[in-house]
């Protein structure tokens, strides 16, 4: 079992932040309010563009941002992949023109969590 990361964001400021253990920081404050909780995948209907797709390599996992290529546009994009296992925790931010395909050094077999975030859209989580 992977520790599951949380990712928090402040309603106020948008400061975003990922704990690195899960039973941390149900009580965090950001502008003087309660941190909100990110959930992944929360929006079924958006999956196609947005649920990583993980795909294994030869020690390396290749994730595409949606069964259709997420956009990567200034006012619309995935501005960062991560990749998560219990041995190892990779993140690599995109920038607006990249295409939303990543490749991670994955040990063959290691389970991963993978996770995007939508600019618009938030968190979206697959796992192989
Ligand atoms: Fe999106």
């Amino acid at each position: 079992m992977l520790n599951e990361p949380k990712f928090l964001k402040c309603t106020i400021c948008r400061t975003m932040i990922e704990t690195l253990s899960p039973q941390c920081c149900d009580e965090l404050t950001c502008c003087g309010r309660p941190m909100e909780l990110i959930k992944p995948n929360e929006l079924i209907t958006l999956e196609e563009k947005h649920l990583p797709v993980i795909k294994r390599g030869d020690g390396c996992i290749i994730v595409c941002v949606g069964r259709l290529l997420h956009p990567m546009s200034r006012e619309h994009n995935i501005m960062w992949v991560e990749a998560k296992t219990k041995y190892s925790h990779q993140r690599v931010n995109l920038k607006t023109g990249d295409d939303p395909i990543v490749t991670f050094r994955i040990p063959d077999r290691v389970p991963v969590s993978v996770y995007a975030y939508c600019n618009l859209h938030g968190l979206w989580k697959s796992s192989l």
